[in-house]
């Protein structure tokens, strides 16, 4: 058995295109970030954001670990609701009103994201309910070319510089409604910790300077999860902690954290077969049953975690022989190849993976297995030309379909035909 928990023979019967979600390594990412907030901040909330992929089964797995749901728009909080969630934390610029008014009956977290839901909570004035608000502050000047908005700044929450936070806040003391915590969530491209000692900071200075006694400081998602070279949950939340010390007290203030892909994204692979190899004029492509779109809708990426698994240097109930850029242990019998361009079923001329350079020649019947593929990759696959992949669990060695398939029934699904 390899360290993924292979066994040959029922890998083998797995069917490609498919993602495979590896129980083990799910629940010791969920361990590991509730193990740093028990030493670092033990009074601590867990929102899973749903958006990063809310594949039911991997939900129910969410919810079991105790983690509320972090929803951003009426499907998902619909969603949340008909999977048993009883907690909620609700983000987002554009809610629902009707699921708004449900949260706010049923006592969940709701963080305010836009003027609208101000008018929506007059109806509330003087009510025992309280809610937070989003900040929106210029993180990118404390932490130059690490925010994703870059020098245009956040479109979210309410900004702090142009008095709109301020303004928010007044607008609730007028309702006497109160405030019942601060979401500093930004979006970054680094993930690194200084984002998270910068949004702790702003945290205080805004506690100091209006005044306030949230009873939770929302630090949103964006963390590295299950990567080597990177910072782990225990780094990120030593850190806030550091800076959140001089102005709020782990006993009083609750620390949320809505971690999304730090958590989905290890655990998660997209396994595709070689079903042609071509060779034209320009180089030689190897076409397979998956797509780009499945393991990387938004055309960002340039390499993967791959491994490839050589099926003819397999025998009948073995593990395939895997080769990968890392181990260099190609098959014996196998040439070079300079440059193999790895392409998807669509009918895209950019449907092209990845390329391989200076690798052994891959074959029709290979898999090649992207590791690392659980986030931001599901939620994202459009319904185009194939429409969703089936969806394994690996538990013990064994692996079984957590979601089938879809064909046209699921398609048509809702379809009215006159
Ligand atoms: C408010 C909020 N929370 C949590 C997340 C999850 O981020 P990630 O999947 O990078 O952890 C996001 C992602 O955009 C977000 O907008």
């Amino acid at each position: 058995m390899s360290e993924t928990g292979r066994t040959g023979q029922i890998y083998n019967e797995i069917q490609t295109p498919c993602y495979i979600i590896y129980r083990e390594e799910l629940d010791r990412g969920i361990e590991e970030l509730k193990q740093a907030l028990a030493q670092y901040w033990p009074r601590a909330i867990v929102g899973y954001s749903f958006k990063t992929n809310a594949l039911p089964w991997a939900m129910i797995q969410m919810k079991q670990a105790g983690f509320y749901a972090e929803v951003v728009s009426e499907d998902e909080y619909d969603l949340a609701m008909k999977l048993g969630f009883e907690h909620v934390i609700y983000n987002g610029p554009v809610k629902g009103k009707r699921s708004f008014d449900d949260a706010l009956k049923r006592g969940y977290i709701i963080n305010l994201d836009a003027k609208r839901e101000l008018d929506w909570l007059e109806a509330y004035a003087g009510t025992d309910i309280a809610v937070g608000l989003r900040v929106n502050f210029d993180v990118e000047s404390e932490c130059p070319g690490e925010t994703s908005g870059g020098q245009e700044g956040s479109r979210f929450g309410f900004s702090y510089e142009t008095g709109e936070f301020a303004e928010a806040l007044e607008r609730l003391k007028r309702m006497n409604i109160r405030l019942a915590g601060l979401h500093m969530h930004c979006g970054s491209k680094t993930r690194s910790i200084n984002i998270y000692r910068a949004l702790a900071r702003k945290a205080c200075e805004l506690k100091k300077e209006f005044d306030l006694n949230p009873d939770y400081i929302d630090l949103g998602g964006g963390y590295f999860g299950g990567m080597p070279n990177k910072p782990h949950f225990a780094d990120y939340v030593k850190a806030i902690r550091e800076e959140l010390l001089p102005a709020y007290s782990p006993e009083d203030t609750t620390l949320i954290m809505e971690p999304g892909t730090s958590i989905i994204t290890p655990p998660i692979e997209y396994v595709v077969s070689v079903v042609d190899v071509k060779k034209t004029y320009a180089g030689q492509f190897a076409v397979t049953d998956g797509s780009r779109i499945d393991v990387d809708p938004l055309h960002r990426k340039s390499s993967y975690f791959y491994e490839v698994q050589s099926e003819r240097t397999s025998s009948p109930g073995q593990s395939p022989a895997a080769f990968s850029e890392q181990e260099q242990t190609a098959p014996q019998e196998r040439k070079t190849i300079a440059k193999q361009t790895v392409c998807g079923f669509t009918c895209m001329e950019d449907d092209r993976i990845f390329e391989m350079k200076d690798q052994p020649e891959l074959r029709v019947g290979d898999r090649i297995a992207f590791k690392k593929s659980g986030g931001y990759t599901m939620c994202l696959t459009p319904l185009f030309i194939r429409y969703f992949p089936r969806v394994y669990v690996e538990e013990a060695g064994t692996y079984r379909i957590v979601r089938d398939a879809w064909g046209p029934d699921e398609y048509m699904s809702g379809s009215h035909l006159v």
